[in-house]
């Protein structure tokens, strides 16, 4: 058996005069010109409970985008019983069935529905165009499509049989339902964690982020004219922990998946933990996390490619994603060169809404986190410990605007070097070039993450001796390339040490959580 060979979905230049561009400004007019209404949809009932949240976009905070309704501890209980209601049916449907709706999915998104979910992702997270365009369409396309091949592939892993027997494994779904907890920074993120899991058979509860509910209802409106059946995704808007405190005592809890902050995801796992004999089954737990991603550079870089890696490493969607460079380790012999190449190079930067197709830095999630990045860059700004080389401008009079901030450490142990902020600030340490081998071994063990990093060198011997002394540092690790951008089904994307379960999204590895194998022999 096999689905259509998928192929890495194109993605679209949006440049001035393109049907793209035109498309793209036609929906943004669009959804700015009205607000909307959005409801919960549990059962394949839109749910409307009348306690509105409103959304604006980060770049406009005063701006009404439209408001969602927020449920309680009773909307999760019918969540959970429209995915054990629905669950039967959608285990027993053939695989070709449920691979045709999300395949399906993947079509829309390519097509009608691509305008609509990269305009929905630019307003409220804050994308600009190309952003959105390779996130909420092309990656999300992506996952879907090669997610359904993976499927196949793993129905194929089959093991050998003796004469007289036919052995044989069954993939079967999990026994219960499926919890999907989803971060606000990447559409296909949230598109894929309940979507993974549904493909392989199971029903799922989602929770996205507040922040992103904007886009994640353009989703599941995807999904639903693709022919999902009613109660397989239920999506909620629930405050955490009170969805948390259904799902995780209810005996049928089968599995979660989850990309988010380490804080919470350990919060949950402990909560798992603590009620293990409640359930039917060992819940599956899939978490990727937080990071602090690196750069490193051998004396035998290149300072212009290495230069231009920072900046889009760093600072692309503002450093919001999970890849994003935030420390760099810099040999001496190289920083002024690479010092004034970022300090050209950030002078052209833009920075402002995302309907200017020209600004390549938009404004951070929310107040909240402005609140924090800005408060790490005014400590910096004090502190003999490190001094501010670009950026560390901020203003939220219309929108979460942080500059691209790049911080110079004189302490490699300096806050910023360890501590995930989570937004467009980089921190730098100059070493000795001489003191290679002890630069990896601070990069080694200056965080408790290991979710990308980078080397830059041309001298192989120096790759060689990181890619060793750094075995465990990362779970995405680039040669001379930015450690952002991983491509679905060509660099299968995940962590291991606090940032994650290390199950790659989008591969073979993350949907095999999502059975439960049978090993069956038969004798003739
Ligand atoms: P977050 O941890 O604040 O929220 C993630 C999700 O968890 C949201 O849906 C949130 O509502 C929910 N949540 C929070 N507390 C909860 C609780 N007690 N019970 C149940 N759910 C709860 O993260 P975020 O700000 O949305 O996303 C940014 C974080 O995600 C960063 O740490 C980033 O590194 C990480 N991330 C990691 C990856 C990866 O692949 N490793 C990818 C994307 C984002
Ligand atoms: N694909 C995204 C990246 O690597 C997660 O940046």
């Amino acid at each position: 058996f096999k689905t259509p060979k998928p192929t890495n979905e194109p993605v679209l230049s949006y440049a001035p005069g393109t049907p793209e561009r035109a498309a793209l400004q036609k929906e943004l007019k669009e959804l700015k010109s009205k607000e909307a209404d959005i409801p919960m949809y549990i059962g394949g009932e839109e749910v409307r409970t009348g306690k509105k949240i409103r959304i604006s976009p980060p770049h406009d905070h005063k701006h009404t985008l439209g408001y969602f309704h927020e449920g309680d501890a009773s909307h999760v209980e019918q969540a959970v019983n429209a995915a054990l209601g629905a669950k039967k049916a959608w285990a027993e449907m053939s695989w070709e069935h449920r691979a045709s709706i999300f395949l399906k999915a993947a079509d829309l998104l390519a097509g009608p529905y691509r305008a609509r979910i990269n305009a929905a992702t630019m307003l409220g997270q804050s994308k600009n165009a190309f952003q959105a365009e390779i996130d909420a369409a092309c990656e999300f396309i992506d996952f879907l499509k090669f997610n359904a091949a993976f499927m196949v592939e793993l129905f194929h892993q089959q093991p050998e049989s003796a004469p007289g027997m036919w052995n044989r494994m069954d993939y079967r779904p999990l026994e219960g339902f499926v919890f999907a907890i989803t971060p606000f920074n990447f559409t296909s993120i949230a598109g894929n964690l309940p979507a993974s899991p549904a493909l392989m058979g199971n029903t799922v509860i989602w929770k996205p982020a507040y922040t992103q509910v904007y886009s994640a209802q353009v989703i599941m409106e995807v999904f639903k004219e693709a022919g999902l059946p009613d109660g397989v995704i239920n999506l909620i808007y629930v405050d955490g922990p009170v969805a948390g405190d259904v799902i995780f005592n209810h005996k049928d809890f089968a599995g979660l998946h989850f990309t988010g902050s380490t804080g919470v995801f350990q919060q949950l796992w402990k909560t798992i933990g603590q009620n293990i004999t409640k359930y039917r089954t060992y819940p599956r737990i899939v978490g990727e996390t937080g990071g602090k991603d690196f750069i490193i550079a051998h004396k035998s870089a290149n300072a212009k490619e290495l230069a231009t890696a920072i900046i889009r490493g760093a600072f692309e969607f503002q450093g919001q994603k999970c890849s994003a460079a935030s420390r760099a380790y810099i040999p001496d012999n190289l920083w002024p060169e690479v010092q004034k190449y970022i300090l050209e190079d950030l002078k052209n930067v833009k920075m402002g809404d995302v309907e200017d197709f020209g600004n390549f830095v938009n404004a951070v999630i929310d107040e909240r986190s402005f609140n924090k990045i800005t408060k790490y860059i005014d400590e910096a700004k004090k502190s003999p410990l490190v001094e501010v080389v670009a950026g560390g401008n901020y203003d939220n009079s219309k929108g979460w605007f942080i500059e691209p901030t790049v911080l110079l450490a004189k302490d490699p142990m300096y806050a910023t070097m360890c501590e995930e902020l989570f937004g467009p600030v980089l921190t730098v340490y100059v070493y000795q070039a001489e003191r290679y081998e002890e630069a990896l071994e601070l990069v080694d063990s200056t965080s408790p993450y290991a979710l990308t990093g980078a080397i830059f060198s041309k001298d192989r011997y120096a790759i060689e001796l990181a890619m060793s002394k750094l075995m465990h540092a990362a779970g995405n690790f680039y040669i001379n390339d930015k450690p952002t951008g991983a491509v679905v089904g060509q660099q299968p994307f995940g962590g291991a040490r606090a940032s994650g379960t290390n199950d790659k999204a989008g591969s073979i590895l993350n949907l095999i959580r999502w059975v439960q194998p049978r090993t069956i022999k038969e004798t003739f």
